[in-house]
């Protein structure tokens, strides 16, 4: 069986990589909230907290730095981008809370594991030594800090 080995991420992107992780534990919180009847509320400010912070500018440099590489016109780079818009809409719905956070915690999962199992690779095989060095000088990795007090899913 052909099976394909795994890309080891490349150094330059590596701190992207690991802000998906925060990404992956926020879906797994609105979860854990859900399951222990957390108020979506509570859930909600989390969760609304964590995208100004956090995922705003993480989307940001992504769209800036890192897709150019491959050129807006491929198809997963604008299969992200459409995503992106997606879930911009998505956090920024405040009318429908219970719903949103749902569809939040399942479609923001699917685009990590899209971006680490397809457009990550497809960036860093396309693009050369000196551009990915380029994303890692000028992208500052956002240093996650759980100043937040609710902690719902402890
Ligand atoms: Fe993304
Ligand atoms: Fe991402």
């Amino acid at each position: 069986m052909d099976i394909k080995k795994p890309i080891k991420r490349h150094r330059a992107i590596q701190p992207l990589s690991r802000e998906h992780h925060y990404g992956l534990q926020l879906c797994w919180k609105i979860r854990t909230g859900f399951q222990r009847g957390v108020s979506p509320a509570r859930i909600w400010n989390y969760t609304d907290w964590f995208y100004q912070q956090y995922l705003l500018p993480h989307f940001d440099t992504e769209e800036k730095l890192l897709f150019p590489l491959l050129g807006n016109e491929h198809a997963s780079v604008k299969k992200a981008v459409a995503e992106h818009r997606r879930l911009k809409r998505l956090f920024e719905d405040r009318e429908h809370v219970q719903l949103t956070l749902n569809r939040i915690e399942e479609e923001l999962e699917k685009h990590i594991r899209f971006e680490e199992r397809v457009l990550f690779n497809e960036i860093q095989e396309a693009a050369d030594e000196a551009q990915l060095q380029a994303v890692a000088l000028l992208h500052v990795e956002i240093k996650i800090s759980e100043t937040w007090e609710d902690k719902f899913w402890e």
